[in-house]
């Protein structure tokens, strides 16, 4: 996608190197990252300077590259690919890309380890720039068959988090079908959840979005329901980070009571992912999805710019108070209207989803 006008991806080989953007940085400046150790990319996953599943997914690929760059023995290998899966536990992407890496790798001599994880990373980032693409294209229809519902006016869609395609290789997914209806003309307006603690909504989605042009406005995570009350969201769309057989969604905290108000208030409540977000050995995601707990210090300080420019970090709760930081929750199917992948849109519900994505219906 589009920084000030060029195209860019959010990881790619450099030389030696993996290069990131590092979006602890953004909104306020643009600044690129090399990664040469595998250390350096888990503390990259751990601390967000990439983050989004899609993202930790191709990061932790190229991890294992370095991995096996690294690694002297095949116990080396296997204690880098657990530092590597130990760095976030929601997102289901890091662990499949990890495991495709393993099984690559184990398919040649401890001679061709190297060339093949390269490849295999590549592969990775390749096939998920390729599925958002293509959830770009299924969703579209979503938003086109609303817009023949009110037509010439503006289709306002409600999104949570950061979905874009700062939080995959390339067009994102719950964005993907907002800027190829963009790019088809269709009138667009998106509201952007800010979603505290981290603000990922207010300093990615809106960052990206501006970069690309489509009219949006931040609103107060608290915001969605009394929209949806009065008529004023068409359509939510979010992205996932762990996805059961049977549809329950895991994303970004604050998803399910979006999905609570657009149930309420008949709104429809698509949630957007590439197939590897799936995590096929799992039916029941509040039970079975691990949700990552992270420092309270993100709830009790917050990031921002001064008007003279300077970036700092303010405190915003009184010391003396605990505060906790649950990062995700899940949303169960029954509240989702549907779900759209690279292979195409459908109910979020275990045969519908088994059918599209060639999987057995038994566990
Ligand atoms: O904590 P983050 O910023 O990694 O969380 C990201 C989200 O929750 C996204 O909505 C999710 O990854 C779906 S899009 C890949």
């Amino acid at each position: 996608m589009l920084v000030s006008g060029v195209p860019h991806r959010t990881i790619w080989l450099h030389e030696e190197a993996v290069r990131i953007i590092d979006q602890r940085r953004l909104p306020w400046t643009f600044e690129l990252l090399d990664l040469r150790t595998v250390a350096e990319v888990a503390e990259a996953i751990r601390d967000m300077a990439v983050r989004g599943a899609g993202l930790i997914g191709a990061t932790a690929g190229y991890g294992m590259w370095l991995a096996a760059r690294e690694a002297q023995t095949q116990e080396e290998l296997q204690s880098f690919a657990e530092l590597l899966v130990a760095t976030r536990p929601t997102a289901v992407n890091l662990s499949w890309a990890v495991k495709r890496q393993r099984a690559a790798i184990a398919k040649v001599g401890f001679e061709q380890r190297v060339e093949t994880a390269r490849q295999e990373a590549e592969a990775i980032a390749d096939e998920d720039a390729a599925a958002c693409a293509a959830i770009g294209r299924h969703g579209l229809k979503i938003i086109e068959e609303i817009a023949a519902r009110k037509p010439g006016q503006v289709i306002n869609i409600l999104t949570h988090c950061n979905a874009g395609w700062l939080a995959f290789v390339d067009h994102g997914s719950a964005t993907a079908p907002i800027y190829a209806a963009h790019a088809a003309g269709i009138p667009m307006h998106v509201w952007v959840d800010e979603t505290r603690p981290r603000n990922q909504g207010a300093r990615l989605t809106a960052w990206e979005l501006a970069q690309q042009g489509v009219p949006h406005t931040v609103i107060a995570d608290n915001t969605g329901g009394h929209l949806m009350q009065h008529g004023l969201v068409d359509l939510v769309l979010t992205g996932a980070d762990r996805v059961t057989r049977s549809g329950d969604v895991a994303n970004k905290i604050g998803t399910y009571l979006k999905a609570l108000a657009a149930w309420d208030n008949g709104v429809p409540f698509y949630v957007a992912l590439p197939s590897s977000t799936f995590d096929w050995t799992l039916r029941d995601g509040v039970s079975g999805i691990p949700i990552e707990q992270r420092g309270g210090e993100e709830v009790t300080e917050m990031e921002g710019m001064t008007t003279e420019g300077r970036v700092e970090n303010l405190r915003i709760v009184a010391p003396g108070s605990e505060a906790a930081n649950y990062a995700f929750d899940v949303t169960p199917a029954r509240l989702i209207t549907g779900l759209v992948t690279e292979q195409g849109t459908c109910a979020a519900e275990e045969s519908a989803i088994c059918q599209l994505h060639g999987q057995a219906l038994s566990l």
